[in-house]
């Protein structure tokens, strides 16, 4: 979808979409006779301005998308952004090619005028996401609209600081979709070198670089963690490191995704029901590449480093066993209780790794544990970490993006559940009881001591079984947005 803006004199599309507040009398931006007469036809289809239900309205030979935004006391931007999608797909729905979308005057809307213009554009876009490439198309799909264009009231709210925020807006939708097309892709497409190369692409001359460790490379490093998880797959495991070097930089980020290709269980072999969903397995990884995808086009004076290790989990005749002892990166040993834990696994050596970079923080992003999803349903992903001021901030950024995050506790009195009796820990704590905290208090073994680290674990909201307000069913690209709005807060 091409993204333009302009002002009200100006635009030529074919809709315009409009936000109405419940018990408005005009919507935002269509003040006087207008906005009353459009709002006077929408009791004919029963719409008031309620969240999530928007209608399609013609006045004057000139057509209105109204989109409502529930009550005016509630408002936050994920109100709009969901408003926004729901005008977009109705668009659609209709056939509509040119879309404009109402940005009010300052006066009309509390907050910033340009986090409404970035919020209704994000929504739009995020909403339209298809991941379609292998359906046959037919004549009578819906044609996406082709061109979505920001309507200004004036050229005075088009300034530099706006335009800069829909440039930002549309590059984090864009590396969304980038993410989402990774974890959506059938593994078979994915292997491990694949997305290396995927990665490779990211590459930018004196802006971004990316380094792949081979199979080879981590036979010489040790990352016998990366090795272990790979070895019973036909598809070498590998290990991504980029580097987004900015001209000026006040802090060190590193990120660390997960990125095992499909997780089968390997030897300790999951149940044949759902077994599909792990294709998604690395959508951690999805998150780091798509933050490098951001970086790739908008600038920001923060160093940050990318880990992304790869591997596809099968039970293959090189596979590991139950029972089998690891020797890290690093030179701590886990006993491997299950094979189907094998994300920590691979994580421990990129932490290891990660550490002797010496970051401000580090910030891992796993679908790691099915035990989350128990904890904390399919939106909210788990926080844990050694960093209390790391996991704040990341919670409060997160609710300003629509992601949801919360905290749970990493006690040392729970490292008892995580001990072994022929190596420095086990892969897997106790049955039925904390199992996002062991898979933590495992993690954290490996992340250098005073360092500050933050464990994200996504098994949750990496992907939507229903669809979401603005993510349709599959990936979702969560918690990209958030971790693009990290490094824009350092
Ligand atoms: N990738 C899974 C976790 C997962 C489950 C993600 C459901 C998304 C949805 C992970 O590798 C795994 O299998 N974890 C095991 C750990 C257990 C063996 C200690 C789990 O959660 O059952
Ligand atoms: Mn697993
Ligand atoms: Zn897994």
């Amino acid at each position: 979808m091409k993204v333009k803006l302009t002002t009200l004199k100006d635009w030529t599309g074919n809709a315009r979409v409009c936000f109405l507040f419940e018990s408005d009398r005009v919507p935002l931006g269509v003040p006087g006779p207008e906005g009353t007469g459009l709002v006077a036809q929408c009791s004919a289809q029963n719409f008031k301005g309620q969240p999530k239900k928007a209608v399609l309205l013609s006045c004057d030979g000139k057509s209105f998308i109204l989109a409502g935004l529930g009550k005016r006391k509630d408002y936050e931007p994920d109100k709009l952004r969901a408003a926004s999608a729901r005008a977009a797909k109705l668009a659609e729905d209709k056939g509509i090619e040119s879309l404009g979308l109402t940005v009010p005057d300052n006066k009309d809307v509390k907050g910033d005028l340009s986090l409404f213009a970035a919020s209704g554009l994000e929504g739009a876009l995020l909403g339209s996401y298809r991941f379609d490439k292998y359906k046959t198309p037919k004549d009578d799909d819906p044609r996406p609209v082709k061109e979505l264009t920001l309507v200004f009231a004036n050229t005075k709210n088009l300034s530099d600081k706006m335009k800069q925020a829909v440039e930002e807006a549309e590059a984090r939708c864009e590396a969304v979709s980038f993410a989402r097309d990774l974890a959506n892709e059938p593994s078979v497409a994915k292997p491990p070198e694949k997305i290396a190369e995927i990665a490779t692409g990211l590459a930018a001359k004196g802006r971004i670089a990316v380094k792949t460790m081979h199979k080879s490379d981590l036979e010489k490093l040790g990352m016998n963690g990366i090795l272990a998880v790979g070895a019973g797959s036909r598809n070498p495991p590998c290990l991504v490191h980029l580097t987004y070097t900015p001209a000026k930089s006040k802090k060190t980020l590193c990120y660390v995704g997960k990125g095992i290709t499909f997780d089968s269980g390997g030897i300790s072999i999951k149940p044949a029901q759902g077994m599909e969903a792990m294709k998604d397995d690395m959508a951690g990884a999805a998150s780091v590449l798509g933050l490098f995808k951001y970086l790739s086009s908008i600038d920001l004076p923060v160093t940050v480093h990318g880990l992304v290790p790869l591997a596809e989990n099968m039970p293959g005749g090189g596979a590991q066993r139950p029972g089998d002892v690891i020797r890290h990166y690093g030179g701590k040993t886990s006993e491997v209780i299950s094979t189907d834990a094998e994300g920590r696994l691979i994580l421990a050596d990129a932490l290891a790794f990660g550490s002797e970079l010496k970051p401000d923080l580090i910030v891992d992003i796993a679908t790691l544990t099915g035990a989350c999803v128990v904890a904390l349903g399919d939106e909210y992903s788990a926080l844990l970490g050694t960093s209390q001021p790391a996991i704040d901030r990341i919670a409060k950024l997160g609710l300003e993006q629509g992601e949801f995050f919360w905290q749970l506790p990493l006690p040392d009195r729970y490292k008892s559940h995580i001990k072994s009796t022929i190596a420095d820990m086990k892969n897997t704590g106790k049955p039925m009881n904390a199992g996002t905290i062991s898979a933590g208090l495992f993690l954290k073994e490996f992340v250098a001591e005073g360092q500050a680290w933050v464990h994200i674990d996504i098994a949750g909201p990496s992907f939507t079984k229903e669809g979401w307000d603005y993510a349709p069913v599959g990936a979702t690209g969560v918690p990209l947005r958030t971790l693009i709005a990290l490094c824009h807060s350092y």
